[in-house]
């Protein structure tokens, strides 16, 4: 028997404060702050493209597999050290992202790249599943299906994206192939967009320190409803603000729930959207092939637009997504985090996959 989190027990919780004060510190940035300091940028230098040469041909000699693969089969003598230092010391803890560029994705096999995602993981911490088949990568690309039928994600569709965070703590996203047309990636500072509501409207705070519901989509584990209890948007421990938003799933949580939303949840829930979107505020950058976006899902948001694929099989945009659990780097909320206590199993986990469950923070197969 799994432990469920009745509402009972939610509100003997201690009421989540809202915080009252900006937060300054690196991972506030605007636009202005990126496209000036563009020390995001992680260019990969011949040696480096050398070493994961070197370590695919090491792969194809040992015959693995994705699944087969493990760290030291795929060894980085130097990227590996400055992989650590840039996800660390920008991810994590920093503006929260990077972007790796300069990957010749040409020279490789759609799965000897998924492995190059696998292996370049590996080397910083464990990679978590991506859905409930138990995917360890996901393959974000058009599969015809509607963003608005039940149950559908919007990585499976060419629809939209407003912005959102993911599960995992640091997501990378590297780009197989791009669209003919639209795709555009952007990312927005959470902290700044805290900040613009603090700054311009503060009573509408509250509502998301409260949080909303959230929409499992079908992907729920044993132990989980179909539509959560209210977690927060924002929520603090000891300075550390984190953030949690996909307001696709907050939007198809209410029906689920035969509840509609107030109009100041809308007015909430619609301001933050625009305020991640203002063009001052987001940092648009066309993902192209080779690129791989590295993101904190606590800090900084993600968005792309629509695009229309190229003709033909094997054409379409490609992204290859990885979560990452990392230990340490910040103090986090188990409320906002979906943290079951009795399995030990929170977002940081990611999809359960069907069939298994989690005891004691492990994973294992349900009875
Ligand atoms: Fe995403």
């Amino acid at each position: 028997m799994f432990h469920i989190l009745e509402r009972s027990q939610e509100a003997a919780l201690p009421a989540r404060a809202t915080r009252t004060t900006p937060v300054t510190d690196r991972s506030a940035w605007t636009r202005a702050d990126v496209e000036a300091d563009r020390t995001w940028l992680f260019q990969l230098t011949p040696r480096w493209v050398q070493e994961i040469d070197d370590a695919v041909a090491n792969l194809r000699r040992l015959g693995r597999t994705l699944d087969s693969m493990g760290r030291d089969d795929f060894p980085l003598p130097t990227l590996a050290a400055e992989l650590n230092r840039r996800i660390w010391g920008e991810v994590c803890t920093g503006r929260g992202f990077n972007v790796m560029r300069g990957l010749p994705v040409e020279r490789y096999s759609d799965a000897e790249v998924a492995m190059i995602v696998w292996g370049l993981g590996q080397h910083v911490a464990p990679g978590v599943s991506q859905n409930a088949m138990g995917d360890k990568l996901g393959h974000v690309y058009n599969q015809g299906l509607d963003y608005e039928a039940r149950n559908v994600r919007g990585y499976q569709t060419s629809h939209q994206l407003k912005f959102h965070t993911d599960s995992g703590d640091v997501l990378g996203l590297m780009c197989l192939r791009r669209a003919r047309e639209g795709g555009l990636s952007a990312i927005s500072s959470g902290t700044t967009v805290f900040n613009t509501l603090l700054a311009e409207k503060p009573h509408l705070l509250p509502l998301f320190f409260r949080g909303f519901e959230f929409d499992r989509r079908g992907e729920e584990t044993p132990f989980q409803k179909e539509v959560s209890d209210k977690l927060p948007i924002f929520a603090e421990v000891d300075g550390d603000l984190s953030l949690r938003y996909v307001r696709q799933a907050i939007k198809t949580a209410r029906p689920k729930l035969g509840m509609q939303f107030d109009p100041e949840e809308l007015e909430a829930l619609d301001f933050f959207d625009s305020v991640a979107a203002r063009p001052e505020v987001c940092f648009p950058m066309m993902l192209e092939p080779g690129d791989m976006q590295w993101v904190n899902n606590y800090t900084v948001l993600h968005s792309r637009s629509d695009y229309v694929d190229w003709e033909g099989p094997g054409r379409e945009r490609h992204m290859l997504r990885l979560w990452l659990k990392i230990h340490g780097f910040r103090k986090l909320d188990p409320l906002q985090l979906d943290h079951d206590p009795h399995s030990g199993w929170s977002r940081r986990d990611g999809i359960l996959p069907r069939g298994f469950t989690m005891r004691d923070g492990r994973l294992q197969a349900a009875e």
